[in-house]
């Protein structure tokens, strides 16, 4: 599988607050069949602004080699969970924020609570860039539980979603979970991912969502979602515009 979402670099945000920590979220990764892992640190305007430069990268770096070291077979690549401001686009042209492995595909999250007014507007110049954002959770937005007919217009702008294992396994409540579900089920999912902060609670562990997938969707489903998407947006890939059974 390939993990586009966690929280594993340490010291950076609020995940891995250590190396040995960073190293444990690595090796269970592994156990439960996590073969690649982006590692997405938050960059925000108004907190944990990490921008794309020599601190992520010798981050990457140092626990490459510490993994090499330990022989936990997962390759970590980079990646950002960027929170959507009005700076965004001009950082992502600056190539100050990155895309998922540095590709056209950008992990961007929004505030939990309240709808940003500008939240389509970032999205819009985002994509006249060239670049299709990678919607991180929807899910978990209170707004989206509440009508989530703002993913008709964010999906048909060209945005891609990523559905977190914990709101599929209804670790994070009832809501979250029915609507995580409902966006697989009506093919608004295009990829789940961990979105890991330690080795504890949320989690690298990715087989149980695999299971769950299958069991509730299909095997070609779990396929999609955890291996053969990702791995797409890795790679840089055109991808289909495919029309989901709308709200
Ligand atoms: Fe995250």
């Amino acid at each position: 599988m390939i993990d586009i979402h966690a929280h594993i670099l340490p010291g950076i945000d609020d995940g891995a607050f250590d190396m040995e920590c960073a190293v444990e979220m690595a090796s269970l990764a592994f156990e439960s069949g996590v073969e690649i892992i982006v590692a997405t640190p938050h960059s925000s305007a108004y907190g944990n602004q990490n921008l794309w430069g020599p601190e992520l990268k010798k981050a990457i770096i140092d626990f490459r080699q510490r993994l090499k070291e330990e022989k936990i077979r997962v390759l970590i690549i980079p990646g950002m969970e960027i929170f959507a401001s009005s700076s965004v686009p001009q950082l992502l042209k600056e190539k100050k924020l990155i895309g998922l492995n540095g590709s056209r595909y950008p992990l961007i999250e929004f505030e939990f609570e309240n709808y940003a007014a500008q939240a389509t507007e970032i999205l819009e110049e985002i994509t006249q860039q060239g670049m299709r954002p990678v919607i991180a959770h929807p899910e978990r937005y209170l707004y989206v539980q509440e009508d989530p007919t703002i993913l008709n217009l964010w999906v048909d702008m060209g945005c891609l979603l990523q559905i977190n294992k914990g709101s599929l396994l209804g670790r994070f409540g009832y809501e979250e979970q029915m609507l995580a579900l409902e966006l697989v089920r009506r093919g608004f999912a295009f990829v789940v991912a961990s979105d890991a902060h330690s080795s504890s609670i949320r989690t690298t562990w990715m087989n149980d969502v695999k299971e769950l997938l299958r069991e509730e969707f299909s095997a070609s489903a779990a396929q999609a979602l955890l291996e053969d998407n990702p791995l797409k947006l890795l790679k840089n890939q055109e991808i289909e515009w495919m029309e989901p059974e709308w709200f």
